[in-house]
This record gives C-alpha cells, sequence and structure tokens, in this order.
C-alpha cells in the first residue's frame, strides 16, 4: 500500500525518474512537473526487445526478463544523461510494480530500489496501467475528469478517471485484448509480431466489407468488449486466402471490425460518463499501443465530435509502453505526499479498480489475456 509520509508540495517543481520494464520494452526517463506550467519531458529511453521475441511469434517470459537485467543500467544512465539531470536533482524514482510479466517488473522494481536506497530518494510503485492513464497528460492538457479507453496488447478497458488514483471501471474485455486480436490476426497473415502496425499498413486501400466478420457485443447492454470470436473467424478465413489483394480485404475487415466495437463500447460509456459529469468535463482520452491506429482514433473521434468531447490522444511515442509515463504518474503521486515502502512487491495482476474488479473478474489466474 503506497503511504503518506511527507507533506503534499503545491507550487514546487518535481522532477522524477521512471522505469518501464513490464513487457518487452526497457525504458526509463526523466519527466518535470511544476504548477501552472506544461509537463516537460526532459529524456525518454525506449529499448525494443522485440527481435529477440519475434522468432516465438510472442513475448517469451524469461528471454524478456533476462533483457531486462542487461540492458536496465544502460537505458536508465541514457536517460538521466539525456535529460542533463544529476541524481542530486531527483525528486523521487518511480518504476513499474505491476501488472505484466513479473520477471521483468521485478527487474526494473528492483532496479529503482537500488538507486531509491543508494541516493536517498522515495520510490513510487506505479501501476502500469496508471502509467497509460495519464500518457495524453505529457504533452496534452488533459485535466482530470476524463473518460478513457486503455486499449494495449493486454489491455482493454474503460475508466472514468476522477484523478491520479481514482479510477471506476465501466467496462473490460470478457477475453483477449483488442491489440491481442490485432497481433492474432496479423500472425494469422503472416505479420510478424507484434502485428498491429503492419497490419494497419496492409489494410491501407483493402475493402473492409469484403469479408464479413462476427459483431460482438454491438449495441448489447453495458461496456465490456469481445475480441476472440472475431480474432477466431478472421484466422480461419486467412488460412484460405490465395491473393495480397485478399490479404489486404481481410486486414481491413477485421482493423474496422475492432474499431467499430471499440466505438460501440466507448459510446455507452459516454451515456454513462454523463450522468455524473458537467458538459464542461467532456473529455475523452484514448491510451494504450492501438490508439496509435488510424482507423482507431478516426472512429473514436467521430464518436467525440458527435457527443461534444474533446478528443485526447497522446503522440503515437507515448500511445505504446515508454518511461516518461511511469515517470509522470510517479510525480503526480509524489506531489500529493504518496510514496511506497522499499519492500513493496512486484505484482503481476493489479486493477485500476480493486473493487470493480472484485465484482466481475474477466480473468482468472492462470488464464491467457489481459492482465488485469
Ligand atoms: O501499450 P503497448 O505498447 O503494450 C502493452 O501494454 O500491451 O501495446 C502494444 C500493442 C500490441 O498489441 C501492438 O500490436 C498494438 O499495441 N499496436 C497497434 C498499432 N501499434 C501498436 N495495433 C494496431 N495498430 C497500430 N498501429
Ligand atoms: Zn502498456
Amino acid at each position: 500500500m503506497p503511504r503518506l509520509n511527507h507533506s503534499p508540495r503545491p507550487g514546487a517543481s518535481l522532477t522524477v525518474l521512471g522505469i518501464e520494464t513490464s513487457c518487452d520494452e526497457t525504458a526509463a526517463a526523466v519527466v518535470r512537473i511544476s504548477q501552472g506550467a506544461p509537463t516537460e519531458v526532459l529524456s525518454s529511453v525506449v529499448l525494443s526487445q522485440i527481435d529477440e521475441h519475434a522468432p516465438f511469434g510472442g513475448v517469451v517470459p524469461e528471454i524478456a526478463a533476462r533483457a531486462h537485467v542487461q540492458t536496465i543500467g544502460s537505458v536508465v544512465t541514457k536517460a538521466l544523461r539525456d535529460a542533463e539531470v544529476g541524481a542530486a536533482e531527483l525528486d523521487g524514482v518511480a518504476a513499474t510494480a505491476g501488472p505484466g510479466l513479473v520477471g521483468g517488473v521485478m527487474v526494473g522494481l528492483s532496479f529503482a530500489k537500488g538507486l531509491c536506497l543508494a541516493l536517498d530518494l522515495p520510490l513510487v510503485a506505479v501501476n502500469h496501467l496508471e502509467g497509460h492513464a495519464v500518457s495524453a497528460r505529457l504533452s496534452e492538457d488533459a485535466p482530470y475528469p476524463f473518460l478513457l479507453l486503455l486499449v494495449s496488447g493486454g489491455h482493454c478497458q474503460l475508466l472514468e478517471v476522477a484523478g491520479i488514483g481514482a479510477y471506476r471501471r465501466l467496462g473490460s474485455t470478457i477475453d483477449d485484448a483488442a491489440g491481442e486480436a490485432f497481433d492474432k490476426i496479423g500472425g494469422a497473415l503472416g505479420l510478424a509480431y507484434p502485428a498491429g502496425p503492419a497490419l494497419e499498413r496492409l489494410a491501407a486501400g483493402g475493402n473492409p466489407a469484403r469479408f464479413p466478420l462476427p459483431r460482438a457485443l454491438l449495441g448489447r447492454a453495458g461496456c465490456d468488449f469481445s475480441f476472440s470470436g472475431l480474432k477466431t473467424a478472421a484466422a480461419r478465413i486467412a488460412e484460405s486466402l490465395a491473393s495480397d489483394a485478399e490479404r489486404r480485404d481481410l486486414a481491413a475487415a477485421a482493423q474496422s471490425a475492432i474499431a467499430r466495437q471499440l466505438a460501440d463500447r466507448t459510446a455507452r460509456a459516454v451515456d454513462i460518463y454523463l450522468l455524473s459529469h458537467t458538459p464542461e468535463q467532456r473529455r475523452l482520452v484514448v491510451a494504450g499501443g492501438v490508439a496509435a491506429n488510424g482507423v482507431v482514433r478516426a472512429a473514436l473521434q467521430d464518436l467525440a465530435t458527435s457527443r461534444g468531447f474533446t478528443f485526447l490522444a497522446p503522440p503515437l511515442a507515448y500511445c505504446t509502453d515508454n518511461g516518461a509515463m511511469i515517470a509522470l504518474a510517479g510525480a503526480e503521486r509524489l506531489a500529493v505526499g504518496l510514496i511506497d515502502d522499499l519492500d513493496v512487491v512486484a505484482r503481476p495482476r493489479w486493477p485500476l479498480d480493486a473493487e470493480a474488479a472484485r465484482l466481475a473478474p474477466t480473468h482468472l489466474p492462470g488464464r491467457k489475456g489481459a492482465k488485469a
């Protein structure tokens, strides 16, 4: 549990090192927040392990953990050097403490603990999903509260975000995450992992109407998602395709089906959000790797415009995993006095809205799919 151990520091500027190692990117960044001023990303280093995992068609936890051990020191050193920030200028160290591949999370968290011990700095254990939740605030004026669609390789959920640490889950996937659907369908089309960006390129100019795909949950009550039927149907069609034109059309059909479901479910969440928010608070934020997709962004932009919402999406570099979002979440926690003890543990699963997860557990331990 985070504890309140020092008084909040309104007005002061806070400079925080953030470390991210929960999946297949070793990342570190230095971020500075100051009251009334835009967030400054002083550095952001992301070292991808994609080449090491590509032959296996997905992330191999043991390979990931070992690669994080090998590179974490140089990634953090580079982040501090790029930022031209000395250890003495840091106010704290933030690290992802979950959810994610626990071996990798332990590497980054342990490294952060060592730094905190050596430099006598406070540690902030950050939920990876909270990092994505604040990611739009790295570059945009995105005041709280806002409605958040978090879509990545491991997660797909809709949340009301009232402030740092204050989340209400409105819906989440009952099987696969949207990024997982992009990756699996892309894989069936012969694209290398992670297939989302390549599938988007392949889909350009394709005819999304050629292959009808399941329209799971469309128009249904609630804000939950389901992508496994779509994934299986598209993968089966992929097996029988003969031409590049057909592959292009299937990619376009899958992409448009995913975007349509994301927008349909988000429209439901908009209705719920509006029950307890003022017109001035109509803000829709999309975050996570799938937010990099142009068709997904366009569908959400259309929805936002039609409902009078401001649409905010981080630049592509902050959509996928990075250290800057962890540093910012850490800085925002530090600003309200929230820090963690050095014995805090890495957590493979860690829902942002623990109560909602307890009432409606969508993923049981050991199941593949979304991590929270
Ligand atoms: O947020 P992220 O880097 O990692 C997780 O926390 O999961 O998201 C990675 C996911 C992958 O599934 C990847 O295929 C997907 O985001 N992705 C995309 C695009 N860029 C990344 N999916 C569709 N279109 C894209 N342009
Ligand atoms: Zn992520």
